[in-house]
């Protein structure tokens, strides 16, 4: 039987944040959804998640889920303090206490199942893993002769020699859960920060056993927010050369960011300053950037979009967008579509070929095939009320600056005269034109005003 218990109870005081320190996000995902995500993968029979500061929040964070439970430490006196809290709520003791730091989000399950798998062959009371850093600041020091650990002395309460040891504690442990309930209630909190602390059950233990593994990352614990940015650079560049080894060219990566779901197909191009988030795909063939953030958004063969904003829409194969375009939630762009600079387009569909080129407002619009939108039209959708629709049909040619005050409905093959403001529907090949005439009076003088 295999428990899991992510302790998650502390307030981070070094993030220096009004927020539980695992709630703070890598890569969009909270630290703690990493950590669990990492275990779950074990398929354990139960997860205990304890929570003491800010514990609501950090439960609501987690989806409802029968093999997650959450045990409420309070206060908080320190890592072996969380467990004993554990083992007095949780009599059942059998088999094996997976015991995850909640603050060390890049874990492998890879790795987990390694450290089990050790503790197995071992019959050992506790197993950890531990690593070499030739700066080992911040971290528990292990001190073993090969795998058996004899203690692990925290950093505050290290002398001048065991603070150069350079094997340290990574905090994850594999507990025999039996062995572990004979002492759990025998640790002290005789050390620098008063704290009662996991890291002593090793020396009150008879076999525990370091399982040294060599660092990528994945064992970075976070405690201040310069290790939260050095673990989304891990993240970041272990994303980008999966993408790299895929297909795709990124011209500048480090000013790139990309999300761990989105997908990009081949010979995809991606430019400097660029930022694809959220549940996106870019298809064969694209050129995206410099300076554009797609989020929620599919983009099909062959579109170039740059230094523009893209929200939750589709755009469809071969399509030009910006510079400086922003194309607001539920979009859908259709083929050999253009849409120039200036122009944002919200909750609207745009057949094919569609050119919107210059200097536009489009909302809750629909707009037929092969039409051009001059220079400035805007859709004036919203009368302070409510939101209204335009429709444009097939092959018409809006002239610019025309403002058209929806609910309209042009027809096919409809033009609009420049600077006319539309408010009344249009029958199919119509010239809608509504503005002043030009009046030319000649030889005109200006009043001569008094000084
Ligand atoms: C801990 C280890 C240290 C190890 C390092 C690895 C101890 C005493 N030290 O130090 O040996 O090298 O992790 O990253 O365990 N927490 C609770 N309840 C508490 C206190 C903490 O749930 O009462 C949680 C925190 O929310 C955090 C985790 O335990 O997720 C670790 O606590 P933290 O204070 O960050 O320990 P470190 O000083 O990093
Ligand atoms: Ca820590």
């Amino acid at each position: 039987m295999l428990t899991v218990a992510i302790l998650a109870a502390g307030k981070g005081t070094r993030m220096a944040s009004s927020q539980p320190k695992v709630l703070h996000e890598l890569s969009g995902k909270t630290l703690l959804q990493r950590v669990l995500d990492s275990c779950s993968e074990l398929k354990p029979d139960k997860i205990f998640i304890l929570v003491g500061h800010k514990s609501n929040e950090v439960e609501n964070s987690i989806l409802k889920n029968k093999n997650i439970h959450f045990i409420v430490q309070n206060p908080q006196k320190g890592t072996g303090h969380a467990i004993q809290v554990l083992s007095h709520q949780v009599k059942e003791n059998k088999g094996k206490l997976l015991v995850l730091n909640g603050d060390v989000p890049l874990i492998k399950s890879k790795t987990l199942k390694r450290l089990i798998n050790f503790h197995d062959s071992k019959t050992a009371d506790v197993s950890l893993i531990s690593t070499r850093k030739k700066n080992p600041h911040g971290y528990g020091r292990v001190f073993a002769k090969d795998n058996l650990i004899e203690r692990i002395v925290e950093e505050k309460d290290c002398n001048t020699d065991q603070i150069l040891n350079e094997l340290v504690n990574a905090g994850i442990y594999c507990f025999s859960w039996v062995s572990l309930s004979k002492i759990i209630n025998n640790l002290k909190s005789n050390n620098k920060q008063k704290e009662i602390y996991l890291t002593d059950t090793i020396s009150l233990l008879k076999k525990s056993y370091s399982l040294e593994v060599e660092d990528d990352g994945e064992l970075q614990g976070i405690n201040n927010r310069v290790q939260l940015s050095k673990c989304e650079e891990t993240i970041q560049n272990i994303l980008k050369e999966k993408h790299m080894m895929r297909g795709v060219t990124f011209i500048n990566p480090a000013s790139c960011t990309i999300s761990e779901e989105s997908i990009i197909g081949v010979d995809v191009i991606i430019e400097a300053n660029t930022h694809i988030r959220g549940n996106s795909k870019i298809s064969n063939n694209c050129k995206i950037g410099p300076n554009t953030f797609i989020k929620d958004t599919v983009v099909n063969e062959n579109c170039e979009i740059i230094n523009s904003t893209i929200f939750n829409s589709k755009i469809m194969d071969n399509v030009n967008i910006g510079p400086y375009s922003h194309i607001r939630p539920n979009c859908e762009i259709s083929s050999y579509g253009k849409i120039g600079n200036f122009v944002e387009i919200k909750n609207s569909q745009l057949d094919e070929k569609v050119k919107i080129n210059h200097l536009s407002y489009i909302g809750d619009s629909k707009i037929g095939k092969n039409s051009n939108i001059g220079a400035g039209t805007i859709t004036a959708n919203f009368d302070g009320k409510k939101k209204y629709v335009t429709n444009i049909g097939k092959n018409s040619s809006i002239g610019a600056n025309t403002v058209l005050i929806a609910p309209i409905n042009l027809g096919e093959s409809v033009t609009t005269g420049a600077g006319s403001v539309i408010t009344k529907d249009s029958q199919n090949n119509s010239l809608a034109i509504a503005r002043s005439k030009q009046v030319n009076i000649e030889n005109w003088k200006k009043n001569n005003t008094q000084d």
